[in-house]
């Protein structure tokens, strides 16, 4: 999968040299392109943003430095999905992760300040699809923090970077419940036992407490899911 992400931090990206995201880009699984939107604005200052007509605070990023870099980067790959991380887009899920990671290639487009000049999703739209996603309620800085949650999320799901698969298929929000509780050595520790169930190599029985612990803690912690 071929991921480019375009920001005016290209810092921001350099852990994903490390762990699991890092090997599989060492193994050729994932090509991550870092852009500095910078290297597209031309004026002398090199500014990337401008006050917003209407008025009102803060700035807005201006276009044409956008529409370059969206050039550059659908000039030799056509129809890629535009990711634009924003809080007013909708909310990335677990489902929206395995979406995505079935694409060839995806561009996220981190904004800064108050966002992107409207007209940009617009022309991004004529290069490819565009998603404009949230991580939840609550706002950011800029993209490229949620960004990097995208990035993580969806890289895992790209077959070969998670060495056991098995491993994704048990964890929350694949069968839309919370994933039950995890325990290892030693049985007992500071007073704190493992539940007996897990000790008793009755693999059917196992399954179905933890099953119950799903449901159980599901409600608990997120009734919207079970409602769903
Ligand atoms: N940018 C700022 N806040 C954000 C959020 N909640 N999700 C995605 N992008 C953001």
């Amino acid at each position: 999968m071929r991921i480019d992400v375009v920001s005016i931090f290209p810092a921001f990206f350099d852990v994903l040299e490390v762990s699991l995201l890092g090997k599989a880009r060492g193994k050729g699984l994932l090509d991550i392109r870092v852009h500095d939107l910078r290297d597209h604005a031309h004026g002398k200052h090199r500014s990337v943003d401008d006050t917003p007509y209407g008025g009102g605070a803060g700035m807005v990023m201006s276009p044409e430095p956008w529409g370059e870099v969206i050039d550059a980067i659908a000039a030799d790959a056509p129809d890629p999905v535009f990711v634009f991380p924003s809080p007013a887009g909708e909310v990335f899920t677990q489902a929206t992760a395995r979406e995505l990671a079935d694409e060839p290639h995806l561009v996220f487009g981190c904004g800064r300040y108050e966002g992107i000049d409207e007209r940009v999703f617009a022309y991004a739209a004529t290069r490819g699809r565009v998603r404009l996603m949230s991580l939840g309620d609550y706002v950011l800085n800029g993209g490229e923090v949620a960004s990097m949650a995208m990035i993580e999320a969806i890289g895992r799901l790209v077959p070969g970077v998670v060495g056991n698969p098995e491993s994704l298929v048990e964890e929350s929000h694949e069968a839309g419940l919370l994933e039950y509780p995890s325990y290892t050595k030693p049985a007992s520790w500071r007073g704190y036992d493992v539940p007996e169930i897990l000790l008793s190599g009755h693999h059917g029985r196992v399954a179905q407490w933890r099953h119950e612990q799903q449901v159980a803690r599901t409600r608990e912690r997120r009734p919207d899911l079970l409602a769903d």
